[in-house]
C-alpha cells in the first residue's frame, strides 16, 4: 500500500549509468561552510571572536575554501570579512567565499567586502526548483535565468575592477536534486556563458546542492553524472556536492556523487548546518583516509578539534559520532574487547597478511591517527567479557590475571557493573579484584608463618603457623617438603575444608626495593571445582599462603 501524502521519487533516465562501477581514488576539494550554513544554524550563532577562532583551526586542518559568511546579510558579516582581510588572517593559499542571492544591492555589497582581498569566491546562489519558483518568489523559469544571468554578469564586471585579487565565481542552483535537470542544466550553461571568462586553471564552480534531502543517495550520483556528462565545458567547471542530511544519507549521498564524477564537496564539522546539518566532513574526509587516500587534512587532534567546535558552538559532539564520539574506538563487549586486544598484538604480521599496516578486528582505523589512545578503547561494563577485564588490570595495574580465574574475576565484575547500573572505571574493576580475592572478608587471618630448613635435608620444612580463627589465635606446627605444601598440610587441620593445591602461578610487579610478588593460588576443592586466592608481599612464599589463606576466606563466604 502507498501513502498518498508522498510520492516515491522518479528514478533518472540514466540506464547507461557507470559511477556504479567506480571507486573513489583521489582526495575532492574541501570547502568549509561551517561560517555561513553551519553558523546560520546555531541557536546561538558565534560572535565575531569565536567565528575568527573557528576560521584559524579550519586552516589548521588545511581548509583551501572557507565560506566565511554572507557579508550581505548583516553587518556583522560584513565586518567579519572586512576584519579577515585587513587584520591579514587569510593565508595566502586559502579562498576565502562569501554567499549572495541573485539580488543586485546584495552582490553590491558583497563585492565591497571583497575589497583588498588576495583571493576569493563570490558565490550566488537561486533555486530553479518548481517548489521554489512557484511558492516561495513566483518566479517562472525565463525570469529565474535572466536573474542569474544578470547577477553572474554583475559580479564578474565588479571583479573585473578589482585585477589585484584572484576573484572566482561559485553557482548554485538551490534546491538542485527537487529541480527539473534539463532545467538545471539550462541555467548553469547560461550562467556559464555570462562569466565567459572560466578555464581549466581558473574553473567556475559549480555547486550542486541536495538543498533537502529528498532523494535516496544513489539519485543523487545519477544526477551528478547525467550533469556532468551533459555539461558543454565539462574541463572549465568544477563540480561541487552540497549535501544536507534530513534523511541521514548525507555521507553516503556525497561518497556516491563523487564517484559520479564530481570534483569539490562542500560541508561541516561534524555536520552542522540547516535542520539535521549539512554534511559531516568530519566523517567524510576520515573515510577516504581510511581507504588510504592522502585528502590533506590533518585530524591528528581530533580531540582538540571536537572540543574547539563544541565550545564554540555550543553543541556536544555525540558519543557515537564518527571518528570524534567519545565511544568510537571503544569496544563494551567481551569478544570485542579479546579480538581488539589479539588484532593489536598481531599488527606486525598485518602488512604480509593483508596488505596493508593496519588490519585490526572491530577497528577501521588507526585511532592513533587522529590522536587517540589505546588505554581507553577498552571499557567495562556488565556486557565485558574476562579478557576484557583482564586486559583492564593488565594496562592499568600491571596484573597479570592466569587465564584460569579469569572466568571467576568476570564473574565478580559484571555483578558489581550491575548493581551499580554503569560503566566501571579500571579503578573500580582493581577494587572489585582486591576485595574479592586479595583481602576478602573472612573468618581466617594469618599472624606469621616462620618456615626454615630441616638441620640434616635442607629440601624439608619445618615451621609454626599462627592464625586467628575468628578472632581467637591458634598456633600449629607445620612440616612438609617444601614451604608451601608444609603450610597447606598444617592448615588443613585446622579448617574444616577438605582442599590442595595445585600449580600457581607468581609474578613480580615493580622493580627493586619496592618490588612485590603475587601469587595467584588456585584451591582444588575434594569434588567441587575451584576457588582462586591471591597474596601480594615482598616475599614470594608469603604472598602464596597469603593467597591460600584469601582463598580460604572466599570459600568461607560462599558456603
Ligand atoms: O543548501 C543549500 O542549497 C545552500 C545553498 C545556498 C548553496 O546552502
Ligand atoms: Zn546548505
Amino acid at each position: 500500500m502507498s501513502v498518498p501524502k508522498y510520492k516515491i521519487p522518479e528514478m533518472i533516465d540514466l540506464p547507461d549509468r557507470r559511477w556504479p562501477a567506480k571507486s573513489i581514488t583521489h582526495s575532492p576539494q574541501w570547502c568549509s561552510v561551517d561560517l555561513r550554513d553551519g553558523n546560520q544554524a546555531l541557536p546561538d550563532p558565534m560572535d565575531p571572536d569565536q567565528k575568527l577562532e573557528y576560521f584559524k583551526m579550519l586552516c589548521d586542518i588545511g581548509f583551501k575554501h572557507i565560506e566565511a559568511g554572507f557579508p550581505s546579510a548583516s553587518q556583522e558579516d560584513f565586518d567579519f570579512f572586512r576584519r579577515l582581510i585587513e587584520e591579514s588572517h587569510i593565508p595566502d593559499d586559502v579562498f576565502i567565499m562569501g554567499l549572495t542571492q541573485c539580488r543586485p544591492h546584495l552582490i553590491d555589497r558583497t563585492l565591497e567586502a571583497f575589497k583588498g582581498l588576495k583571493r576569493g569566491i563570490v558565490h550566488a546562489y537561486i533555486a530553479p526548483s518548481d517548489l521554489h519558483m512557484m511558492q516561495v518568489f513566483g518566479l517562472d523559469r525565463k525570469t529565474t535565468i535572466e536573474r542569474a544571468v544578470a547577477s553572474t554578469r554583475q559580479i564578474r564586471e565588479l571583479a573585473d575592477t578589482m585585477p589585484e585579487s584572484d576573484i572566482r565565481y561559485e553557482f548554485s542552483p538551490e534546491d538542485f536534486t527537487d529541480s527539473d535537470l534539463g532545467f538545471s542544466l539550462e541555467i548553469c550553461e547560461t550562467v556559464f556563458e555570462a562569466w565567459g571568462k572560466a578555464t581549466p586553471e581558473k574553473p567556475l564552480i559549480m555547486n550542486l546542492p541536495a538543498t533537502v534531502e529528498r532523494r535516496p543517495p544513489n539519485h543523487y550520483a545519477d544526477m551528478i553524472e547525467w550533469f556532468c556528462r551533459n555539461f558543454s565545458k565539462r574541463d572549465c567547471i568544477t563540480v561541487s556536492l552540497h549535501s544536507h542530511n534530513d534523511q541521514g544519507m548525507a555521507v553516503a549521498a556525497t561518497e556516491l556523487a563523487l564517484m559520479a564524477g564530481a570534483d569539490r564537496v562542500e560541508g561541516t564539522l561534524f555536520g552542522h548546518g540547516e535542520r539535521t546539518g549539512n554534511v559531516d566532513l568530519v566523517t567524510c574526509i576520515n573515510n577516504l583516509y581510511s581507504r588510504g587516500i592522502d585528502t590533506g587534512m590533518d585530524f591528528s587532534n581530533l580531540a582538540h578539534v571536537a572540543e574547539t567546535v563544541e565550545r564554540l558552538t555550543g553543541m556536544p559532539v555525540y558519543y557515537r559520532q564518527p571518528y570524534a564520539g567519545s565511544y568510537a574506538f571503544t569496544a563494551f563487549s567481551g569478544s570485542h574487547q579479546d579480538a581488539v586486544n589479539k588484532g593489536v598484538h598481531k599488527l606486525a604480521e598485518a602488512p604480509e597478511r593483508f596488505g596493508m599496516g593496519w588490519k585490526v578486528p572491530y577497528l577501521h582505523i588507526d585511532p592513533a591517527d587522529l590522536g587517540r589512545k589505546f588505554e581507553r578503547l577498552i571499557r567495562i561494563n556488565s556486557q565485558s567479557g574476562k579478557g576484557g577485564i583482564a586486559w583492564v588490570l593488565e594496562q592499568d595495574f600491571g596484573i597479570e590475571i592466569p587465564k584460569a580465574m579469569q572466568p571467576e574475576l568476570g564473574k565478580h565484575v559484571q555483578a558489581y557493573s550491575e548493581s551499580v547500573g554503569r560503566e566501571i572505571s579500571a579503578d573500580e574493576v582493581h577494587t572489585v579484584f582486591q576485595n574479592e580475592f586479595v583481602s576478602p572478608e573472612g573468618p581466617y587471618e594469618l599472624v606469621g608463618y616462620w618456615p626454615r630448613p630441616d638441620d640434616n635435608d635442607p629440601t624439608f620444612i619445618h615451621g609454626e603457623i599462627k592464625v586467628k580463627i575468628n578472632d581467637e589465635e591458634k598456633t600449629v606446627e607445620a612440616d612438609g617438603n617444601g614451604p608451601i605444601s608444609a603450610f597447606v598440610a598444617a592448615i588443613r587441620k585446622m579448617v574444616d575444608v577438605d582442599f590442595s593445591v595445585a600449580d600457581y602461578h607468581e609474578q613480580a610487579i615493580g622493580k627493586g626495593a619496592d618490588a612485590q610478588a603475587l601469587a595467584y593460588v588456585p584451591l582444588k576443592l575434594a569434588g567441587n571445582g575451584v576457588i582462586f586466592g591471591v597474596g601480594a608481599d615482598s616475599n614470594i612464599d608469603q604472598a602464596a599462603v597469603l593467597a591460600i589463606v584469601a582463598g580460604l576466606n572466599r570459600i568461607a563466604k560462599n558456603s
